[in-house]
């Protein structure tokens, strides 16, 4: 492969670069050096991910007079906790950090929005980096600066809007990711195409199968095209107050899928958004708002690969719509009484609905969670 791709997430004083390219994480010194103000840099990482890349890093961060300090933690959604914030918080202050220091987030979402929650508040902000080892995480959650934990309310409740200084994203990370993570990315690299890009949902429909085999080249293409989309809607709406929301289509329901799974291993955050994308696009045909054949388009896309759709999940997660209902009820995006949904008129044409029909939603729920036939 050649050189890196560097795509700049401009924000004036808070501008970073996203690197992206392969045998990046060998020379991760070169690429961090300029963003390490002190000498203290803690790697905060999961069980699965230090057994394959931990060594990697330290070596490549090894040598250079750092003081490194690594925190292993447990893979999966459950570690975005209280406690387990707490937990990290305390190690941190124990190895006396200071805000000059640096937490590298090396993992994917679940690292990525502890780690960057915990350099939030951490003496009121140190030093934060992204090392994406995940596709989703490539694509999505370590651009933009969302972190956050769960709480037994519901998903990302309690969290922060915290830049990193750099985000290094080594596409090499991905031959080792089982296929299952493979497609909780491949979802969130679809949601770009669905949002405003139908030239992108052409191409992915093409190539999609390639990305998910682990072809380097359409997954190199793939991680930019979302990066480069993802960087404009950061870049124009920081803090969602209006476009960045489009980000969140079909969010709503996948977070309370998430929810109704306890933020177990049986439903990853990209499966679920696999499954709410297309409830989203469903609900609205259901309400005469979103072209049908586009919604047949995108069932035959996600069958044709096959990711997660409500009816390819587990039975418990669909067998109360009423539950779902009162998550979806809980999402961030929510004004007052009112619900926020993310919904298209067509692929590549989303909007934004600040007022969604409570009931024609639970009845929704209802009946599409009944027709799984579960
Ligand atoms: N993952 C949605 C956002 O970053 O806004």
């Amino acid at each position: 492969m050649g050189a890196p791709t560097v795509i700049n997430v401009d924000l004036g004083e808070r501008s970073y670069d996203i690197v992206i390219g392969s045998g990046l994480l060998k020379q991760a010194h070169a690429y961090l050096n300029t963003c390490l103000k002190g000498k203290r840099v803690a790697i905060i990482t999961d069980e699965n991910v230090s057994t394959l890349h931990l060594k990697t890093l330290e070596d490549a961060l090894g040598g250079w007079g750092l003081s490194l300090e690594t925190i292993i933690l447990p893979a999966g959604e459950r570690q975005k906790s209280f406690d387990v914030l707490q937990n990290v918080l305390d190690r941190l202050l124990n190895a006396k950090f200071s805000r000059s220091d640096t937490l590298i987030a090396f993992g994917g979402g679940v690292i990525g929005d502890l780690t960057g929650f915990a350099a939030s508040i951490l003496k009121r902000g140190c030093g934060f980096i992204q090392i994406p080892t995940t596709l989703l995480a490539q694509v999505d959650s370590s651009v933009g600066g969302k972190t956050a934990i769960n709480t037994p309310a519901g998903k990302n409740l309690v969290g922060a809007f915290y830049q990193p200084s750099l985000v290094l994203t080594d596409t090499d990370m991905l031959a080792t990711l089982p296929n299952r993570q493979l497609k909780a990315g491949y979802a969130e690299i679809l949601k770009y195409g669905l949002i405003n890009d139908r030239e992108f949902f052409d191409w992915l429909d093409e190539y999609g199968t390639k990305i998910l085999a682990g072809d380097k080249v359409a997954q190199s293409h793939a991680i930019a095209k979302s990066c480069q989309a993802k960087a404009a809607i950061v870049r124009e709406d920081e803090r969602e107050q209006g476009v960045r929301a489009l980000l969140n289509l079909g969010h709503t329901f996948g977070h309370a899928l998430e929810a109704k799974g306890g933020y177990s291993d049986l439903l990853l955050h990209g499966e679920a958004i696999s499954a709410g994308m297309l409830m989203a696009f469903e609900y609205g045909r259901e309400i005469g708002i979103c072209d049908g054949q586009d919604v047949d388009r995108l069932r035959a896309h996600l069958e044709k690969l096959k990711m997660p759709v409500l009816n390819t999940l587990d039975v418990d997660i669909i067998s109360d719509p009423d539950h779902l209902f009162d998550f979806m009820m809980q999402d961030k995006k929510n004004m007052d009484t009112n619900m926020t949904l993310i919904l298209a008129r067509e692929i590549g044409e989303s909007y934004i609905e600040p007022n969604a029909d409570q009931t024609s939603v639970k009845e929704f729920l209802r009946r599409a969670c009944a027709r799984t036939g579960k």
